[in-house]
């Protein structure tokens, strides 16, 4: 291919989890610093970068439809470049199957995209699926510079990759081993946030709650310990964090729901079936009586904490029993929200090729009883909310004029009326309940530090 003209504006679209979210707000940063600017909504992008997502095939399969979208009437595309799990997953397929794609970029290599691109323009295809000892983050521009700006709430990945090789996932081999950044760098990092303007920041990590570190005075700490930290930050607010892994669930941080006003009263504890035989062959090294203990001990340090979970339903040799077991847990735990899945076999993974594989009319079967299950506990945690008055921070309008969108400490989205602004805190009274929100009347605007 000849050589193309320097690409002047860009477009990110990320698919799949919170970390991809985050790491194509960090591409963006970094384009922004290499002189392109963000393409104006409705306009073509000089390069689009798809950040794309490999657990389940449908997810993987988006990608091949998305280039297709991306070709012009007279056959031509704008510079292409796939990144995220597909990429780091099937990067000679994309590059065989895809030939307006110009660039393969691995989620822990993407730091290199400014050389890359330079190649690019001189008219080669490039991949880069390495997954270097040192890590991308030490060669990432700081966060809220260049021509992106940080909302009220923001992400921090704070732990990446998985060692747990559930044997249904991907995750292990797209993202590679475990590791936790160091405690100074997520300091500095939050501090950069919050300076940008966000009020609350999610730590983000496929196992979260894993992240381990050493605090400035050389004391080993967990994500409690970094949670304690963040907290004094004056101006953050709120803290989340996401994706738990129940085997992670340490004492101290059950007890930091208890502890620390700012960690917010939510917990996404992915089980993802209520069979001790089926959790097995998952490899998930947890049951559903050490599940449950954990959601105990959680709600005795943190009474009106919202749980939520992620759920495979078909996983191969399920069971009508098994699945019911699932329905059973549902009923047992009373999940504010949740996410279910029909299981996917994945290339490379040992489920794919495990005999008892379920066939997709039962599984679509079991998933709508699981969501009917998931979306009725759903509707009657936010009905057991009415009443309550609680802080809301204001994220985005809402469609009528004078509308509000924001979060509850629970993680509902909540919508309200009244004289208020993107970033603010107010309290209001939660009023109408639906399955997916909740209206509420605005009570006062609270002051921030
Ligand atoms: N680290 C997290 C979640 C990672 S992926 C955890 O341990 O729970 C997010 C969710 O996708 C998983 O919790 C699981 O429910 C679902 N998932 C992963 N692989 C899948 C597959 N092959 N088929 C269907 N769902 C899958
Ligand atoms: Fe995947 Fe299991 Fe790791 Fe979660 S813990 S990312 S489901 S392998
Ligand atoms: Fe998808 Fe990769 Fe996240 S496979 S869920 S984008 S870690």
């Amino acid at each position: 291919m000849p050589q193309i003209p320097a690409p002047k504006t860009y477009r990110v679209k990320s698919f799949g989890c919170q970390m991809n979210v985050y790491d194509g707000d960090r591409m963006a940063e970094l384009l922004a610093e290499q002189g392109l600017s963000a393409a104006a909504e409705g306009d073509e992008a000089d390069l689009v970068v798809l950040n794309t997502c490999h657990i389940r095939e449908k997810a993987a399969e988006k990608v091949y439809s998305d280039i297709g979208r991306l070709r012009r009437e007279d056959g031509t595309s704008p510079l292409i470049a796939v990144a995220g799990c597909v990429a780091q997953a099937e990067g000679e397929e994309i590059m065989a199957r895809a030939p307006s794609v110009r660039m393969v970029v691995g989620p822990q290599a993407y730091h290199r995209l400014p050389a890359m691109l330079a190649e690019a323009a001189a008219g080669q295809r490039v991949t880069d699926t390495d997954m270097p000892a040192e890590t991308k983050f030490a060669a990432l521009p700081p966060r809220g510079q260049g021509d992106r700006r940080v909302g009220p709430t923001a992400f921090l990945t704070v732990q990446e990759g998985c060692d747990k090789f559930c044997t249904y996932c991907v995750v292990p081999y797209t993202r590679g081993a475990e590791v936790s950044r160091p405690f100074a760098d997520l300091i500095d990092e939050a501090h950069r946030l919050v300076d940008a303007g966000a009020r609350e920041i999610t730590l983000l990590g496929q196992n979260v709650n894993a992240w381990a570190g050493e605090d400035g005075k050389g004391r080993a700490i967990g994500l409690d310990g970094l949670i304690r930290e963040l907290a004094a930050l004056p101006a953050l607010a709120r803290i989340r964090y996401t994706t738990s892994h129940p085997n992670d669930m340490a004492e101290g941080l059950i007890a930091a729901h208890g502890e620390i006003a700012k960690l917010m009263p939510f917990l996404h504890l992915p089980v993802q079936a209520g069979s001790d035989r089926v959790l097995k062959a998952m490899n998930r090294s947890h049951t559903v009586a050490s599940y449950l203990a954990i959601l105990d001990r959680v709600r005795a340090a943190r009474p009106d904490i919202a749980l939520s979970g992620d759920f495979i339903v078909g996983f191969p040799g399920e069971t009508e029993a098994e699945f019911a077991e699932t329905l059973a847990l549902v009923d047992a735990v009373g999940y504010a929200q949740c996410f279910s899945f029909k299981y996917s076999p994945r290339p490379g993974t040992p489920a794919a090729t495990m005999a008892g594989q379920i066939a997709p009319e039962v599984m679509d079967e079991r998933l709508q009883r699981l969501q009917a299950a998931l979306n009725r506990d759903q509707l009657a945690f936010n009905r057991a909310s009415l009443g309550r008055t609680c802080e809301v921070l204001v994220e985005r309008k809402g469609k009528h004029p004078g509308q509000w969108l924001g979060k509850s400490p629970w993680l509902q989205s909540v919508h309200f009326a009244g004289e208020a602004a993107i970033g603010e805190m107010v309290r209001v009274e939660l009023a109408e309940a639906g399955p997916n929100s909740l209206h509420a009347r605005l009570v006062e605007n609270v002051a921030l530090a």
